[in-house]
């Protein structure tokens, strides 16, 4: 038994893959002491108003900045980010939309979304290297 172990090669700790998105809220966090609050979306969603609703009953004046998936990478659900962005943004809360799926699955216009923010990674949609992305 530990002739077969020395022929093995030592077990490696897998590091679990962060997205990068979650490194930056760390880092804005530990930074500047704001908080970060994750909004669950809750299943079923019959209609786009329901997701509005969701995430804008989260919104309070507390809040800084509405940061949302335009397309969301599990579910892959399609965010009606023009209706969600449009309210908080009349109050000054700037929203901040994550591209990152959009191109590559809707035709898409980011001056219409209305969004203080918009932008995305390249990598998965357009076949290009990692730490290009549009804006
Ligand atoms: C919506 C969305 N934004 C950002 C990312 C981050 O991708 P990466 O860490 O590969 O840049 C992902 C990953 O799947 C994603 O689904």
């Amino acid at each position: 038994m530990s002739a077969v172990h020395a022929l093995q090669s030592p077990k490696k700790k897998k590091k679990k893959k962060r997205c990068l998105i979650f490194i930056l809220f760390d880092y804005v966090t530990k930074r500047t002491g704001l908080i970060v609050k994750g909004i669950p979306v809750e299943f079923p969603i019959s209609s786009p108003e329901i997701i509005t609703e969701q995430i804008l009953k989260a919104v309070t004046s507390k809040t800084k900045l509405v940061f949302i998936d335009h397309i969301t990478s599990p579910t892959a659900l399609i965010f009606p980010v023009k209706e969600i962005v449009f309210k908080p943004q009349q109050k000054g809360i700037y929203c901040f939309v994550d591209g990152a799926h959009a191109p590559g699955g809707i035709s898409l216009d980011i001056e219409d979304k209305g969004a203080a923010y918009y932008t995305g990674n390249c990598h998965k949609w357009m076949c290009i290297p990692k730490g290009k992305f549009y804006t």
